[in-house]
């Protein structure tokens, strides 16, 4: 009982008690935080990730140009229904060459981190232009405008050395080849070999289906890749951290 006696006098004098509880905040926030300055990467890498490839780029800031992110997340928690409603759970590598990232702060439509190849293009299509037309009860805006804006890469290779200036890993090559990748990934008659080498695993389609490059293109180029970097079939976490 004697350790509760001392106790009692951190309880009855407020300055103390004030005192004292600094004292453990401190030592609890030095425990957490000092590793961190001592740690060379708090990301472990995994194999498959990779920046965005110019047109995916692009359908991202279409993607937050319109708010998406305002109704739908994009990080699913390592909690049974999440994992079994979504899938795997995210992982801090997948959004590593986000800038900003998109995890979200609400869910008002479903999280989007593994949508990519959920759905056939058509259907996001159809889903974009109307989406009371596939889901009745929807509460999610028409965006049909969206295949009626044509772009050009214009601007591409200065986006991506913006990126690369706060770290994400664009050659050179890549910034300079950024607006004939950008057409070749839209385009399946193009020569979209070396794209394809700088850019594992992009999807190359006419992804609107439309002629033209149109905004439509770029943001389903995005959303059809979304969590499909990684291959889960094989992916072990590190168990050595
Ligand atoms: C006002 C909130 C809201 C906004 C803003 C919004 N959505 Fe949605 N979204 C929803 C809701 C609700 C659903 C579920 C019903 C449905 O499929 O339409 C949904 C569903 C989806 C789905 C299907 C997901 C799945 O797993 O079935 C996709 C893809 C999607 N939205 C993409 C987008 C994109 C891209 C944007 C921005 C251009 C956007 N949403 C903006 C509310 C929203």
């Amino acid at each position: 009982m004697a350790i509760l006696d001392k106790h009692k006098v951190l309880e009855k004098n407020a300055t103390l008690l004030l005192v004292f509880s600094f004292l453990v905040v401190t030592i609890g926030g030095i425990v957490e935080i000092a590793p961190l300055f001592y740690l060379e990467n708090t990301i472990e890498e995994v194999d498959g990730v990779r920046p965005y490839s110019p047109l995916e780029l692009t359908g991202r800031d279409i993607y937050v140009r319109e708010g998406c992110y305002v109704c739908h997340s994009q990080m699913i928690r390592p909690m049974r229904d999440e994992v079994e409603r979504y899938g795997h759970y995210s992982l801090a590598a997948e959004s590593m060459y986000d800038r900003p990232f998109q995890w979200g702060s609400k869910r008002t439509g479903p999280d989007l981190a593994r949508v990519g190849g959920r759905y056939s293009d058509e259907w996001h299509v159809d889903h974009l232009r109307d989406p009371q037309a596939v889901v009745p009860e929807s509460v999610m805006p028409k965006y049909g405008f969206l295949e009626d804006n044509l772009i050009e890469p214009d601007h591409i290779g200065d986006l991506l050395s913006t990126h690369a200036l706060l770290g994400v890993p664009y050659t050179d090559e890549m910034i300079e080849t950024a607006a004939a990748d950008f057409r070749a990934q839209a385009d399946p008659d193009s020569d979209y070999d070396d794209m394809l080498e700088r850019y594992p695993g992009a999807q190359v389609r006419n992804f609107d289906g439309q002629p033209g490059i149109s905004e439509a293109d770029a943001l389903i180029a995005y959303l059809q890749m979304l969590g499909t970097l990684v291959d889960f079939s094989t992916f072990e976490p590190d168990a050595n951290r």
